[in-house]
């Protein structure tokens, strides 16, 4: 029987008592309360969706898919990107079909209006009847492209598609205040690793992030990171973990494994960024495609005065290569668990390991809520 989605949905899961249940089974893997996340959840907060450095050159752009919507980015200025729907204002053609370059001006190919990259619309031929002719009344001012909040915090690109989310700098400072000690300006990308499409829901993919306590069992021939030396951080919408290990621990990490402090930080919705010290940066993209279906890169970044080399590059990006497989594995299980109706309940979440898991659930939550009156 399929289990309704209305307000009794999150019953279990709002139960008071030393152990919580997780989410229902049915938020992993229902298309309708993938569509309440991109409409409440992922429409209303600043969606991680890109890296600036992939926009390298004043012209760049690259077209995504967020909750659902066509959206653009490009490099207007060589310190700004920004962001519109990808939308044509004549016959609201899909502009950017794919990632590459423009050199002055945004062109549409069914009747060539054409945008600058501040978005004002500065052609559009033959709309009166004559080339350069206007209709009596048309303003090229009232056509530009729909523009979209958008926010670049050292490489990393947000995005507020209804423009009604906090302030910027009121949604990163969680983060910032995670990162004082680290200067993430002093690092450069030197390798992405694209995963393609995972077979997993998005919150998996971040919950698994979040929780440190698979890391000894799933991770135990890349890392060397003992669970007890991890504690949980829970600041506001910045979740995850960090680990502190001593001299004598980091230089008996084995051979070729993880052995160094770090820190797992996610800032709610999408955004997953790990520490490595003292040299290394990783951060996650995980764009949701459907309810089972996640699409996720990983950039790589070191430290600017660390070693460079080519072997030390290959090292990093084959380490990260094999964690980030040994987590799609059980993040592929974890959905497929629920799809059995004895996972309705979604499990329990350990008190002490996964409270970082049990606030980010509780931000979904409470997100979609407003959605569920009526039932879908
Ligand atoms: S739809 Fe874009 S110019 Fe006509
Ligand atoms: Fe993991």
């Amino acid at each position: 029987m399929t289990v309704l989605i209305d307000t009794a949905f999150f019953n279990a899961f709002d139960q008071v008592g030393p152990v919580h249940h997780g989410l229902p089974a049915a938020a992993y893997t229902r298309s309708e309360f993938f569509e309440l996340e991109s409409n409440l959840l992922f429409t209303a907060s600043w969606s991680f969706v890109g890296f600036a450095h992939q926009l390298a050159k004043v012209g760049d752009v690259q077209p995504l898919t967020v909750a659902g919507k066509p959206v653009f980015l490009v490099r207007s200025e060589s310190d700004k990107i920004r962001a519109f729907h990808n939308v044509c204002r004549h016959r609201n053609l899909k502009l950017i079909d794919r990632a590459g370059h423009c050199d002055v001006l945004i062109t549409c190919p069914y009747h060539r209006w054409s945008y600058d990259f501040s978005g004002k619309l500065r052609l559009a031929p033959y709309f009166g009847g004559e080339k350069t002719g206007l209709p009596d009344g048309f303003d090229l001012a009232d056509h530009g492209l729909y523009e979209i909040r958008c926010h670049t915090f050292h490489d990393w690109v947000f995005i507020n598609l209804d423009g009604q989310a906090e302030y910027f700098d009121v949604f990163i400072e969680p983060l910032k205040r995670q990162l004082i000690g680290f200067e993430p300006e002093k690092f450069e990308p030197v390798a992405t690793l694209d995963f393609g499409e995972v077979p997993a829901n998005w919150k998996l993919l971040m919950e698994n992030f979040i929780e440190p306590y698979h890391v000894q069992y799933v991770h135990k021939t890349t890392t060397s990171q003992p669970l007890e030396d991890h504690y949980v951080v829970a600041d506001e919408h910045c979740l995850g973990s960090a680990i502190e290990l001593t001299a004598e621990q980091q230089a008996d990490a084995a051979a070729g494994t993880l052995g160094v402090s770090s820190r797992y930080l996610t800032l709610f919705p999408n955004f997953v960024l790990g520490l490595y010290y003292p040299d290394q940066i990783g951060v996650h993209l995980n764009r949701p495609v459907s309810a089972d279906t996640t699409q996720q890169s990983r950039v790589i970044y070191l430290h600017r005065d660390s070693d460079h080399s080519q072997a030390a590059v290959e090292h990093a990006r084959q380490l990260w290569d094999s964690v980030h497989r040994e987590d799609h594995h059980m993040c592929e299980r974890l959905q497929a668990g629920r799809h059995s109706s004895v996972a309705e309940g979604g499990g329990v979440l350990s008190p002490h390991w996964e409270v970082s898991v049990r606030r980010f659930q509780e931000l979904v939550a409470d997100a979609v809520r407003p959605g569920l009156e009526g039932g879908i």
